[in-house]
């Protein structure tokens, strides 16, 4: 359920028409509503409420801090891949008891920072990280929380560029090998080993590699907790899919269902990663049509909105519906979808059929809350477009269009080519 509908033949967002806030922000703009927002997000902890949970937001699907603060007023966590994530989680209010700290790559001065701000747990992925923790915490005389990140490599039975839990991935450590790793992390003074952590992939619509991956964890558990290491956490990671076409993925209720099924171990405390599931059908990407052109072979409409605002089509070949902001009766023609970036993989739509959409047309990209913005950059020196929130009758920018002197910030020119 969103929160994107048409009254008459304009689409809203809640009670705010879309081409209203088009006219006051320009385009493009990311629109979130805030009653979706809400909804997702205790959809999926209410599915929990009955186990010791902790909803950590994964919050590189949508980093906005507005979107962050709802969740943390609503008792949520995070999960955070960066020391710049973390920044801007503290930012907006999040206990950094309810944060967890994943990722390949963390940097030493980032593990400092995550250290001195009390986060919940480090999910550290390589023998090596654990060696570079404990050093860390040793020089600042304290003790990091970890997790150790399981590849359990289970075919998440997803697009190959978001799976992560195959063992030729690059992520967390091998299921065989990691007993060992705990044992050489347990030993070292300055951790705490309390939790076991995994994430096979996103969008995923099916439930078994969820429940497989779970009960690799649990085998892993009970093996942990016969050689004297004490398991408190497992975080079962994010991954859950949504409908972008004609996907049926399990509601998060199934979902919490399954899990809770297999769980079968009452003093954990569970923890979730969710990103796509609580934002990705709660936002949208507003765009403008500018050209349209046709030759025999092809016809395409260019938008003002290209592959630097929303990457996942040029990426990973990803589907977004494409509306009207109003509708007209007319026919349809199959058509790309095309912004103004030179290159060819900069698409939104690809032979679709389509409203013959005319010049100075809004439409909306749906399905954009998550992995839109956050994966947005400025190729071809294009402004990172506004944010927008609704809530009931009114709306809120949270986050300004870039200007171009933002764009130039931090740029300097050396005295040598000043002359
Ligand atoms: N936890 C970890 C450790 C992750 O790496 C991810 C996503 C999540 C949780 C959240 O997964 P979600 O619930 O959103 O599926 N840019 C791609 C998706 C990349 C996902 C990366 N990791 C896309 O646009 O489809």
């Amino acid at each position: 359920m969103h929160h994107f509908n048409y009254k008459e033949k304009d689409l809203y967002c809640e009670e705010v028409q879309v081409a209203e806030i088009a006219d006051a922000v320009g385009t493009p703009f990311y629109l979130y509503s805030h009653a979706t927002l809400l909804q997702h997000f205790k959809a999926f902890t209410d599915a929990f409420q009955d186990i010791r949970h902790l909803i950590c937001f994964s919050m590189k699907s949508n980093s906005n801090l507005s979107v962050l603060k709802l969740f943390a007023q609503e008792g949520g966590g995070v999960d955070i891949v960066s020391g710049g994530e973390l920044f801007r989680a503290l930012r907006a209010g999040v206990d950094p008891q309810k944060i967890v700290y994943s990722g390949v790559g963390k940097k030493v001065e980032d593990l400092e920072y995550a250290l001195r701000s009390d986060i919940l747990m480090f999910n550290v992925e390589s023998s090596q990280e654990i060696l570079a923790l404990n050093g860390v915490a040793e020089r600042m005389k304290k003790k990091a929380t970890i997790a150790i990140r399981i590849n359990p490599d289970i075919d998440p039975l997803t697009h190959p560029y978001v799976s992560t839990g195959l063992k030729e991935n690059k992520f967390g450590i091998d299921i065989k090998r990691s007993f060992e790793e705990y044992t050489m992390a347990a030993e070292l003074p300055y951790l705490r080993v309390s939790g076991i952590s995994c994430h096979i992939g996103s969008q995923l619509t099916q439930l078994s590699p969820f429940v497989d991956a779970l009960k690799k964890l649990k085998e892993h558990i009970k093996r942990l907790e016969g050689a004297g290491i004490g398991i408190d956490f497992l975080d079962l990671g994010g991954g859950l899919g949504i409908t972008y076409d004609r996907e049926e993925p399990p509601h998060p209720k199934e979902y919490a269902s399954a899990i809770k099924k297999e769980l079968d171990m009452r003093d954990l405390t569970l923890i979730l990663e969710p990103g796509r599931v609580i934002v990705g059908n709660a936002g949208i990407l507003v765009a403008k049509v500018l050209y349209t052109k046709a030759s025999p072979e092809k016809r395409f409409i260019i938008v003002d909105a290209a592959m630097n605002d929303l990457m996942r089509p040029s990426l990973y070949g990803s589907f977004h519906g494409i509306e009207p902001v109003r509708m007209r009766d007319r026919e349809s023609v199959k058509a790309d979808i095309v912004g103004p970036i030179c290159e060819s993989s900069d698409f939104l739509a690809k032979d679709r059929d389509l409203d013959a959409f005319e010049p100075g047309e809004l439409m909306a990209v749906m399905s954009s809350g998550a992995y839109g913005f956050s994966m947005s950059s400025n190729y071809n020196s294009r402004p990172r477009v506004a944010e927008v929130m609704v809530k009931g009758a009114q709306y809120f920018t949270i986050r300004a269009r870039e200007t171009y002197e933002d764009m130039i910030q931090g740029e300097v020119i050396p005295d040598f080519l000043s002359q």
